[in-house]
């Protein structure tokens, strides 16, 4: 189990490139399902949880390659609809595979993704819209047994909460199904439009991506095309966070500011100087930050709750007391525990956490136990007094291409043992 030792107080500096997004890469892998010939995905980031998607399309019976940041997908010879408990269990967010499986080979059988380290992680809302498309859905001895006896007829589908995985995971079914889809209260992330791209350059008619009612039009086939992954907006904010917490200036580049317009004023209510221009950023934080006084996560646009996280431990630095109001998972504050070993003030209670800012933190022994958490504890190792050991880094690796690389060449003093 490798872990991370972070001499902490080290200014940071410098320029660095901001990964592909984990968010859009692994509903576009997906979505190759739904094609013929070949598709040539670029910028997509190495990450386990990129890893595990590739391991799932070589089961179901594609030929990928990975040349640096593409990937060259054949999804011609597929030939199962089953993922197997094992491939299903290295990450929650297969269920993404239920709605291409079942739109490409007419049945699905995979087993339930189950909770993770953030709450359990229902799929109610995937499961409601994909019967009412015609799917025959049975949940039996931990899997789910899908078949489209008629296929999957165009419907229009109301979500009761803007999930993003049930939005892409019906947007995969739409694709090819007979008839139109209309689907109201979409999740509006710059993810879901990504994916709508890609499956446009595939010969998809949907309109309306990154809106609240998005329309698909099936089609009888899709071919394999190219596309770039966008940018990684949390991973963009994880870095801008760790240069808040060190008093450093910056700079980003490809990155898509829009896409961090709710997060940008709160490193701003916080003192810092944030100029968006061309796909960079430039990032400079003062001394000591001011407290961000209320941070809520909402659906896109809104705050997204991957964030907070990572920008808590600005908070736990700050001049004052921020309170986090986190409203889309239910077990999303694990990291507080590790850091208030660290020396943080936050008293939580049910979806609140309240961040009374001290003057610094310590070193300590901290572990991760989810992707989001783990970068905060990072953030912590960063500017807290001598050295922090983290274990837990396999969860960092989920989603952070080469984080301690990136943070080694803006100067920080960190090592993966
Ligand atoms: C996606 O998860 C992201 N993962 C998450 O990022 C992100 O936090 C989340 O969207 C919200 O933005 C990927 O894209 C791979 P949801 P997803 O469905 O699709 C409830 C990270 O750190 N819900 O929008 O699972 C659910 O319990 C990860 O990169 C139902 O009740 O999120 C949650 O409370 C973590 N029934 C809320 O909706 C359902 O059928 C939001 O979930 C589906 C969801």
């Amino acid at each position: 189990m490798s872990k991370l030792i972070i001499k902490g107080k080290q200014r940071l500096g410098g320029k660095v490139s901001v990964q592909g997004a984990k968010n859009s890469a692994l509903p576009i892998l997906a979505a190759t399902v739904l094609t013929r010939g070949e598709s040539l995905i670029f910028n997509c980031p190495v990450l386990s949880d990129v890893e595990a998607s590739v391991g799932i399309l070589r089961y179901l019976g594609c030929v990928i390659s990975r040349e640096g940041a593409t990937l060259v997908i054949n999804a011609d010879g597929i030939c199962r609809s089953d993922i197997p408990d094992g491939l299903m269990r290295k990450m929650r967010s297969s269920i993404v595979f239920l709605g291409a499986v079942l739109a490409r080979t007419g049945s699905a059988r995979l087993s339930f993704p189950g909770g993770c380290e953030i709450g359990p992680r229902p799929i109610d809302i995937h499961l409601c819209a994909l019967r009412e498309m015609g799917a025959v859905i049975k949940e039996k001895h931990g899997y789910l047994d899908c078949t489209a006896p008629e296929g999957l007829k165009g419907c229009k589908i109301s979500l009761s909460f803007p999930s993003v995985g049930a939005t892409e995971d019906i947007m995969l079914a739409a694709v090819l199904a007979h008839g139109t889809t209309t689907i109201t209260n979409a999740a509006r992330e710059p993810e879901i439009s990504d994916l709508a791209d890609y499956l446009n350059k595939c010969g998809a008619k949907i309109y309306g991506a990154g809106e609240g009612v998005i329309v698909i039009d099936g089609v009888g086939s899709l071919n394999g095309a190219c596309h770039t992954i966008i940018p990684d907006r949390i991973a963009a904010a994880t870095l801008m966070s760790c240069a808040a917490v060190t008093g450093s200036r910056i700079a980003l580049t490809d990155v898509v500011g829009s896409h961090l317009a709710s997060v940008i004023p709160a490193f701003e209510e916080a003192g810092c100087t944030v100029l968006c221009q061309n796909g960079e950023i430039d990032f400079r934080a003062p001394q000591r930050l001011d407290s961000m006084r209320i941070i809520r996560t909402m659906p896109y646009p809104g705050f997204p709750t991957d964030a907070q996280a990572p920008l808590m431990t600005a908070a736990c630095v700050a001049k004052g007391t921020t309170v986090f109001i986190e409203n889309i998972f239910e077990n999303r504050y694990r990291h507080t525990s590790e850091l208030v070993r660290m020396g943080a003030n936050i008293r939580t209670e049910g979806k609140f956490a309240v961040v009374e800012g001290v003057e610094a933190l310590y070193g300590a022994a901290v572990e991760a136990t989810d992707l989001r958490g783990a970068a905060a504890l990072v953030a912590a190792g960063l500017c807290a007094e001598q050295n922090t050991e983290i274990s837990g880094v396999k969860y960092l690796e989920r989603g952070y291409e080469n984080l301690e690389l990136t943070l080694s060449a803006l100067g920080a003093d960190i090592k993966k043992i």
